[in-house]
């Protein structure tokens, strides 16, 4: 049976890597050094952590951070660490579903972040040759300064 759209991120795209029309301006930008949360196939950055590395329990410190996390549940860990991370210095630019009324958003990004609003839904990469769009819309959030 085809799953509901309840307009939030539903936890299939787990793996669902950034595009490179998202990450590339950004890149150019901040100048990212470290993917905290990839695959060897995936990663955005030379420098990065992988699920068996477990990102969340290393420290970030020296680095410019791009953050694609696991949403759903997972995603309170990686707000939280990188607000945590801010606090210190670092730089760390999220591509977030924009779930507003989550307590993560009003806890970590709320006073703590800029925030971009994504035009239209992001076209993610996935391992087959489709691209996935998620029925949520999208952002970009920025803790730290460049
Ligand atoms: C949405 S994908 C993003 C991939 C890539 N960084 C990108 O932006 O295209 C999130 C990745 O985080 C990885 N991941 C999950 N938990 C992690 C952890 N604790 N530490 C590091 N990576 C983790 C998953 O294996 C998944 O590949």
């Amino acid at each position: 049976m085809k799953a509901k759209n309840n307009g939030r991120y539903n936890g299939d795209g787990r793996h669902w890597a950034t595009p490179p029309e998202v990450f590339d301006p950004l890149h150019a930008e901040f100048d990212f050094t470290l993917d905290p949360c990839a695959t060897a196939a995936t990663t955005k950055c030379a420098a990065f952590f992988t699920e068996a590395d477990d990102g969340l329990s290393k420290c970030w410190a020296g680095h410019r951070v791009f953050m694609n996390p696991p949403y759903g549940r997972e995603v309170y860990a990686w707000t939280r660490k990188a607000r945590e991370e801010a606090a210190n210095g670092v730089l760390v630019v999220g591509l977030l579903p924009a779930s507003t009324d989550l307590k993560w958003w009003h806890d970590d990004v709320i006073g703590h972040a800029e925030v971009r609003y994504i035009r239209g839904r992001v076209r993610f990469l996935t391992d087959g040759p489709y691209r996935a769009s998620g029925f949520f819309a999208s952002v970009i959030v920025i803790w730290g300064t460049k």
